[in-house]
C-alpha cells in the first residue's frame, strides 16, 4: 500500500461542516493526549496534523483525505477520509468521558447516521498502551458501542512498554474492552502495516 496524496480537508465544529461525499470515513478517537494527531502523521507518512504536548487544544473535528494505491486486493486506487476528533479526559468538573465525547463528537456520528454514509463509518478508538485501564476510556467505549458502529481498538505508544508490561497490558486491555486490542507506536512506525491493512478493509466493507 502507498499513500499517494494526503490533504487537510476542512475543520469542522458541527454538522454543517461535514464534507458529504461518498468516501468512506474512520474517525479516530482517544483521550488528550493519547497520540491521534500523530498516528495520522504516521498514517500518512507527513506532518499534515498538529500535535501538541498540551492536552485539549482543538475542539474541532479535521478531516483529512488520503489517496492510497493497493491494498484492497485489486489494482486501482482508492479514497478514504480519516478523522481528527477532539480528545476527552480533559474537561473539569466531573463531566465524565461519554458526555465530553458525545458533545464534540455527536455532530459527526448522529448526522453520519442519519445520511446515506452510515455504513460508510467506522471507529478506530486510541487508548494509551501504558494506562489500559483507565475509567474514562472505558466510558467512551461504552458511547461508542452505543452507535452500533464498526469498532477497533487500538493501543498507542507501545514503543514507552517494556516487554512484560507490553504482553501484561495488552490483555488487560483485551478483558477490559472485551476485543483485542493492535499495539502500534508513531514514533517507531510498529503496527502501520497491520493497521493500514485495517483501514483497507473497512473502507473496501464501506464501498
Ligand atoms: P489532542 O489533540 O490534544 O487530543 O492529542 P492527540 O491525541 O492528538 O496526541 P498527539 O498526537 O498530539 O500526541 C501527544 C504527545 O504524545 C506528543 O508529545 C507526542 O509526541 C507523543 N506521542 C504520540 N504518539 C507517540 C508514540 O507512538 N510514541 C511516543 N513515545 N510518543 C508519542
Ligand atoms: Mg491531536
Amino acid at each position: 500500500m502507498k499513500v499517494l496524496a494526503a490533504d487537510f480537508v476542512t475543520s469542522a465544529a458541527r454538522a454543517e461542516g461535514i464534507p458529504r461525499d461518498d468516501v468512506p470515513r474512520i474517525a479516530l478517537a482517544g483521550r488528550s493526549n493519547v497520540g491521534k494527531s500523530s498516528l495520522l502523521n504516521a498514517l500518512c507518512r507527513s506532518k499534515i496534523a498538529r500535535t501538541s504536548a498540551a492536552p485539549g487544544k482543538t475542539r474541532l473535528l479535521n478531516f483529512y483525505r488520503l489517496t492510497v494505491e493497493g491494498g484492497l486486493g485489486q489494482a486501482g486506487t482508492w479514497r478514504v477520509y480519516l478523522v481528527d476528533l477532539p480528545g476527552y479526559g480533559y474537561a473539569r468538573g466531573g463531566e465524565s468521558a461519554a458526555a465530553e465525547l458525545a458533545a464534540v463528537s455527536e455532530a459527526y456520528f448522529y448526522d453520519d447516521r442519519a445520511s446515506r454514509l452510515t455504513r460508510a463509518s467506522a471507529v478506530l478508538h486510541l487508548v494509551d498502551a501504558r494506562h489500559p485501564d483507565m475509567v474514562s476510556d472505558q466510558e467512551a467505549a461504552g458511547w461508542l458501542a452505543g452507535l452500533g458502529l464498526v469498532r477497533h481498538l487500538v493501543a498507542t505508544k507501545i514503543d514507552k512498554l517494556s516487554r512484560s508490561e507490553r504482553v501484561k497490558n495488552l490483555r488487560t486491555l483485551e478483558t477490559t474492552f472485551a476485543m483485542p486490542a493492535l499495539p502500534v507506536s508513531a514514533a517507531s512506525g510498529e503496527g502501520m502495516d497491520e493497521l493500514w491493512r485495517t483501514i483497507a478493509r473497512l473502507a473496501r466493507t464501506a464501498q
